[in-house]
């Protein structure tokens, strides 16, 4: 699948957003191994604190799904600024994914590719599998 087209899913599912505090909207779409598509929004809440960001929401929804192997994942916003992965997003990526994983990153006009590995290096398991 291109990025194109994940971008393009990711960003019916930014229509979805709860972001009523930032009005900061993301959309994700999560390629799965088996080629099925788990999409997700940012779910924002009036204690701010329990904000879910759109990739966790994707993720988890995968998961709940019984997915466990995926391929990439693709993140749009509105506006200009990209949604680069907060820290805890990149955290539970690295629980389901390795080093190459693809990551694009996408606002209105644009988006960049960039790998789990880049946005977090030594990251921690318990195994250490990740050295
Ligand atoms: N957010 C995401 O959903 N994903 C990102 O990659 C960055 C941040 C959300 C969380 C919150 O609802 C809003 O964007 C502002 O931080």
């Amino acid at each position: 699948m291109k990025p194109e087209e994940l971008i393009e899913i990711a960003t019916q599912a930014l229509k979805n957003a709860h972001a009523p505090y930032s009005t900061y909207q993301v959309g994700a779409a999560l390629l799965c191994a088996d080629r099925t598509i788990f999409s997700g929004c940012n779910v924002e809440n009036a204690s701010f604190g329990l904000t879910n960001c759109a990739e966790r929401t994707a993720i988890f929804s995968a998961i709940a799904a019984g997915k466990k192997e995926f391929q990439a994942i693709a993140i749009v916003a509105s506006g200009s600024a990209a949604p680069f992965p907060c820290g805890a997003c990149r955290q539970v990526m690295v629980e389901f994914c390795g080093p190459d994983f693809p990551v694009y990153v996408a606002n209105d006009d644009e988006y960049a590719t960039t790998t789990l590995g880049d946005l977090l290096p030594n990251s921690f398991d318990l195994e250490g599998s990740h050295e």
